[in-house]
This record gives structure tokens, sequence and C-alpha cells, in this order.
């Protein structure tokens, strides 16, 4: 029996609820509990006592307890806990792509969702870094000594994420003036390898989209088509500047022009290209940057739809990437300012320096957007180019190129 607060009259709440059968008993305690049966339990299914055993505080050995050292310690596991997951929805997608099931359209869905789910944890990751920096630098100096020669430099897992999305090592920068690998001993040195030498992301994409259909000389001849549109394109928009009077607006219109006009005209030059990729510049193959741009104009065509996705997410990736860099270099700097890492390295100088281009994988897809044109442009798709694209039948092998090709 209750008061109700408001008009002081006595209530009669049983909290008993119909179950869904009707019977009024307490629908809240319906069912059995299993604990008691054979099976396995919670507990032991997530290995629990390894999990929540694994904190150890330096600080605490060395008879001086501090308290944020379990914090510290947590978020890094998490971390790490992540990482792993993120290799398990790599190497998953690289295994699709690599052993050719991504013929199967069924499969591209599969493909862009788990990396669409690396970019949800990434963004997560670029997020975790505000718990940490709940722990002041007083509070980090307190153990900091603890820790050392300890560093995230050391993070086997994370390294393997940059290998096998495409980092180059060729472009990372040298810690220390020594290679990465150096830190890494037997076995996490070898996984690191072989990391460097199987099929990345990016080179298994790379391979995917040269075989988008539509890029064939002798079908659909997008890149040709394309390249004819653009030439009747800019001579319409010289005809037009140049039809004007004289003025300095029309100067400005037709330096606008040209710059527009070189751009575009590099986009067909295959020799500058491959200058580019020489330098490792541009990453994807000439034909590769041509489908990613039809997948891009024809974004709309049912089956061009999932592939677009999968190239935003893709970019997604590199730039939370780049993000996950840039708030772990900001909270670096709030914690020891400009003193050196516990891994040796010069600390916040080295980690500023790896922020640039060079650890971007699919900065040619960002790049797309410079060369993207008026819709009138783009050529048209003939009735079975249409047809095509317009249907998508389940387990076609819409991604062959030709009959032999992988
Ligand atoms: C108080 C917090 C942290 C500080 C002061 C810190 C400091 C540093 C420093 C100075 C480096 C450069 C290497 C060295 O000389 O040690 C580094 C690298 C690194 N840290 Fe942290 N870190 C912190 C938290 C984290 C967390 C939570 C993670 C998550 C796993 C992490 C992952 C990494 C990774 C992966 C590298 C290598 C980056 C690269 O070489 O590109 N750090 N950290």
């Amino acid at each position: 029996m209750y008061i109700c607060y408001i008009c002081s009259k006595s209530m009669d709440f049983s909290f008993r609820h119909k179950s869904p059968s009707g019977d009024t008993g307490d629908a809240s305690q319906a069912g059995t509990n299993k604990a008691s049966k054979r099976g396995i339990l919670y507990g032991e299914y997530l290995q629990l006592d390894k999990i929540i055993n694994a904190q150890e505080l330096e600080s605490v050995k060395k008879g001086n307890m501090v308290h944020d050292e379990h914090l510290f310690i947590i978020t890094h596991q998490a971390y790490e806990l992540w990482f792993k997951q993120i290799l398990w929805e790599l190497d998953s997608v690289r295994e699709i792509f690599q052993y050719g099931q991504v013929r199967d359209e069924r499969n591209m869905l599969k493909v862009v969702s788990r990396i669409h789910r690396i970019a949800v944890i990434l963004k997560l990751l670029v997020d975790q870094f505000a718990v940490m920096e709940t722990m002041t630098a007083l509070d980090f100096f307190d153990f900091r000594n603890y820790l050392v020669p300890a560093s995230g430099f050391q993070s086997m897992q994370f390294r393997l994420m940059e290998n096998k999305i495409g980092v180059l090592e060729s472009l990372r920068v040298p810690y220390s003036r020594k290679h990465y690998r150096d830190n890494f001993k037997g076995k996490e040195n070898e996984l690191l390898l072989l990391s460097e030498q199987e099929p990345t992301l990016v080179q298994l994409v790379e391979q995917w989209l040269e075989r988008t259909p539509g890029l064939e000389p002798d079908g659909f001849d997008f890149w040709g088509k394309l390249n004819t549109n653009i030439d009747i394109g800019l001579r319409g928009n010289y005809a037009e500047v140049q039809s004007k009077p004289d003025s300095e607006e029309k100067e400005e219109q037709l330096e606008e022009l040209n710059r527009k006009k070189e751009v575009l005209t590099a986009l067909f030059d295959e020799k500058r290209h491959e200058h580019l990729l020489s330098k490792g510049d541009r990453r994807l193959s000439y034909k590769a940057l041509k489908g990613a741009l039809m997948i891009y104009f024809y974004r709309e065509e049912p089956r061009f739809q999932i592939p677009f996705q999968l190239l935003n997410s893709l970019m997604d990736i590199d730039t939370l990437i780049t993000k996950w860099r840039y708030n772990h270099v900001c909270m670096v700097q709030r914690m020891i300012g400009s003193k050196l890492g516990t891994g040796g390295s010069s600390g916040y100088q080295y980690l500023r320096s790896t922020m640039s281009d060079r650890y971007k994988v699919f900065g040619d897809l960002f790049n797309l957007a410079t060369f993207l044109v008026p819709r009138h442009w783009i050529p048209k798709l003939t009735p079975s180019n249409h047809k095509f694209l317009h249907t998508v039948e389940c387990c076609d092998s819409s991604y062959f190129s030709s009959e032999d090709s992988d």
C-alpha cells in the first residue's frame, strides 16, 4: 500500500504484471536461472580471469601506488583489444578479395560492412583519448619513470594494422634513425615482416578497381569518352569566355580556365601518373584510378552504390587514423611537453612528423575530387551499359573483365 503524494489517497500497487500468456505472475522474474545447469558461464566464456587480472601496477610493485596508473593500463589494454578486432576484420576482408570471392557481388556487402565497422571502431578510438586526458600531467609524472622503456611504439598490433592497410615501409619516418621493425624480436618481428610482404588492403582494392565494368576500350570505353567530353567541354568554356569584351574579369576567368585545363589534362597523362606512383605520391595504378573515378561518377547506379560506399569508408579509415595520430600527439604534448618518449624517441617532435600524408594510404581517392566535372560532361551510359549497371543479379560476375582474369 502506497500513499500518493499529490492526492494523499492510499493506492494499491501490487507490482504484479500480466505475463504475455495472461498469467498474473511477476513477469520480470519469469524464466529459469540456467547458471546452475551444465555449460559455459559468462566469466569462463570471456576468460575474464585473465583479462580482469591483467592489471599489475608498476607503482604498486615499487611500493608507491599511484591511483591513475590503473587508468593508464586499462586504456592501453582497451586500445589493444580494439586493434585486435580491427585486424580480425581486416584479415577477413583481405581474404575475400584475395581469393576472388568478391566476384560474387553478395560478398561486397560483407566487405563494405566490415570496412565500415573498422571505421566505427576507429572513431571510438579517436574519442577514447578523452578518458586518458582526465589524468593530469603531474599524475602521469608520478609513475612515468616506472614504465621505461615501455612505449606504444612497441605496439605490434598497431604496426600490423598500418602494414595490412598499406602504409609503405619506405615512407615511414625513421625512429631515432632506426627501422621500426628493429624494436621487435622473434615471432613479432617475423609477423611484421610477413605483413609487409602479404597483399595489403590498398593493393587488393586496386586490383578490384581495375576490373570496374565499363573501362574496356572495346566496350563502353569510359576513359576515352570522358577524355572527348572534357575536351569538348573545355573548348565550350573557352569560347564562352573569349566571346566576352576585354576586361580584368575576362583575364581572371581565362587564367582560371587555364588552371582547370592543366589539371584535367594531367588526368589523361599516364606517364605523369607513373612518375607520381614511383615517388609514392600516388598509390593506385592508372587503371584503378579510372575505375574509382567511374564509380564516383556513376555512384547512383545500383551496381555502383555499394562500391561507392566502400570507397567512402576507405577514406574514413584514412581520416580517422590521421585523427587518431593527431589526438594522440596532442595528448602526448599535454602529458610530457617536449621531453623524450619512454621508448627513446624525441617524443612530441617524432610523433608530429608522423602526421604527414606519407602515412595516408587512400590519398588517391581524396584526390579524385580534383577531377570532378559538370554532370553533363560525364559520358552518357549506353542502353546496354545502363541496363547492366542497373541490374543486380545475385552470384554474377560483373567484376570480370575477361574470362581468364583473376
Ligand atoms: C599518457 C599517455 C601517453 C603518452 C605520454 C604517450 C607517449 C608516446 C610517445 C612519446 C611516443 C613516441 C615513442 C616513444 O618515444 O615512446 C608514443 C608512440 C606511440 N603511442 Fe603513445 N602515449 C600515450 C598513450 C598512448 C595510448 C593510450 C596508446 C594506445 C595504444 C598509444 C599508442 C602509441 C603508438 C601506437 C605509438 C607509435 C606511434 C608511431 O610511431 O607512429 N599511446 N607514445
